[in-house]
């Protein structure tokens, strides 16, 4: 099978987030017509890195760098009206064509100034051991507000002024009983200078707006293939993930139906995306973290630092217990393997296979995340490589001891390898055929 033949395809972290879903989105996207994000919202942070120039998406999907192919944000995302045009107006600065080739779901839940405050004041009110460590951006609230149903605002009602008042009195009254009576805030928002601000969003946004379920349908029965690219990692799902310490959104490739609205047959091919070794940003159970010199060396090799937020990564050893869990429930067809080039020159790479605690070893996460603090991780020691990988294009090309890495790691997660990654740049890309991989 060739890259043309992957049907509609989905893109998933298999770990914490930042794998380099983005990148590989970008060198998916010439085998592709339509690329959809179809959950998260301004909390990912994809990057791209095209001739040397760098771009990192929040808000659309990252197959907006192919003016010609259409990006859609469906129905799952939230969106925040602010982040989305300040982007879309950085990328028009920068050359890049935006109008027909966007469209976002009339069913998408949008993300107020009230979701980011009350996020921050939750967050601050749950002390050090239960913060989440958020990115801050409102996502959690406004998923919440979603499910209450009495307190979301969707993109439709902000296109009717009307509506749009309405439901904010209701939702701003609530708002700010909360913020005064649990979090003792005197601030209190104002629906009218919400409504007058929103409003002028929507009618910026108005263009782009129509049911995507509709057009996805139609793209499909048209022949179209579909590129779904998730966001976040299969850890951070709120389902599977190392709850409490996650995101509110199915991040996994079980999202990309009830997140965009098609059946949940249409996938032939879901690319389960690792890294090498292992990063977390935020709080949350992390067994073979590296605080040592060994974390900061990848840290600082492999600019690992928030796209979102710039906090600095936590970096540690490829954990294949945790992977593999993300496996299971995610079901991978193939893997891409990124940053090889960051391991360059480390004696040997442990790989996590095993948690230990007490006398037993468990490898699968425990529902009770907290439990995770206390694991000893069990490891298997590969040897490691010295030469730079930067310039490897062929898999012939890397050295032995990687390609026996990357087969550990394919086989521990039980998913054939054909994308390996040797740098941020497109070009620094090794697509395996099913032959050699
Ligand atoms: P995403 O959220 O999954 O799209 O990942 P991020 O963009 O947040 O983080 C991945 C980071 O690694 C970005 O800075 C990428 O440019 C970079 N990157 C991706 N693949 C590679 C690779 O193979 N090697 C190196 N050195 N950097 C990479
Ligand atoms: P991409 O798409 C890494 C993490 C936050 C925090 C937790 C909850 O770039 O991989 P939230 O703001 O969603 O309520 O935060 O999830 N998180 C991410 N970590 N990459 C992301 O996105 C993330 N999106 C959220 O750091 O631990
Ligand atoms: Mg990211």
């Amino acid at each position: 099978m060739s890259f043309p033949d992957f049907g509609h395809t989905c893109v998933v972290g298999l770990q914490w987030g930042d794998e380099g879903k983005g990148k590989i989105v970008d060198v998916l996207v010439p085998y592709y017509h339509v690329v959809v994000r179809y959950g998260g919202g301004a909390n990912a942070g994809h990057t791209v890195v095209v001739s040397g120039e760098k771009f990192a998406l929040h808000q659309l999907p990252s197959g907006i760098l192919h003016s010609e192919r259409l990006s859609v944000i469906a129905n799952g995302a939230v969106v925040d009206p602010a982040v989305l045009l300040g982007e879309i107006q950085s990328l028009r600065q920068r050359g890049l064509r935006i109008g027909e080739n966007l469209r976002i779901s009339d069913r998408a839940h949008v993300v107020f100034p009230y979701h980011r405050r009350e996020d921050q004041l939750s967050e601050r009110a749950a002390g050090p051991v239960e913060k989440i460590g958020t990115t801050g951006r409102g996502i959690g609230p406004c998923y919440a507000d979603k499910a209450s149903r009495h307190l979301g605002i969707r993109i439709a009602d902000i296109l009717d002024p009307a509506r749009l008042r309405e439901r904010l009195s209701a939702t701003v009254s609530y708002k700010n009983a909360l913020f005064r009576t649990v979090y003792e805030q005197r601030e209190q928002f104002d629906v009218e200078a919400i409504l007058s601000e929103y409003t002028a969003f929507a009618d910026q946004l108005r263009p782009f707006v129509c049911d995507t379920a509709l057009l996805l349908r139609e793209q499909m029965d048209a022949g179209k293939r579909v590129l779904f690219e998730g966001a976040q990692g299969s850890l951070l799902d709120v389902d599977h993930g190392t709850y409490p310490f996650v995101t509110s959104s199915n991040t996994g490739p079980g999202g990309v139906s009830p997140g965009a609205g098609v059946p949940p047959t249409s996938l032939r091919t879901i690319v389960g995306v690792v890294k090498a070794y292992t990063t977390r940003v935020g709080a949350g159970p992390f067994p073979t973290e590296l605080k040592n010199s060994i974390g900061d060396t990848i840290r600082e090799r492999g600019g690992e630092y928030g796209t979102t937020t710039g906090r600095p990564r936590r970096c540690g050893w490829f954990d294949a217990v945790a992977a593999s869990n993300a496996a299971l429930t995610g079901g991978p067809t193939h893997l891409a393997v990124m940053h090889l080039d960051t391991l360059s020159g480390m004696d040997e790479l442990p790989v996590c296979v095993g948690y230990r605690r007490g006398g037993s070893i468990v490898n699968r996460l425990p529902a009770d995340t907290y439990h995770l603090d206390g694991v000893e991780p069990v490891y298997e020691r590969l040897p490691g490589w010295s030469e730079s990988l930067n310039d490897c294009r062929r898999l012939a090309d890397l050295p032995a001891n990687t390609r026996g890495y990357v087969d550990f790691i394919a086989r521990r997660l039980g998913a054939p390898v054909r994308i390996l990654s040797v740098g941020p740049g497109r070009e620094q890309t090794i697509l395996v055929e099913d032959s050699a991989g």
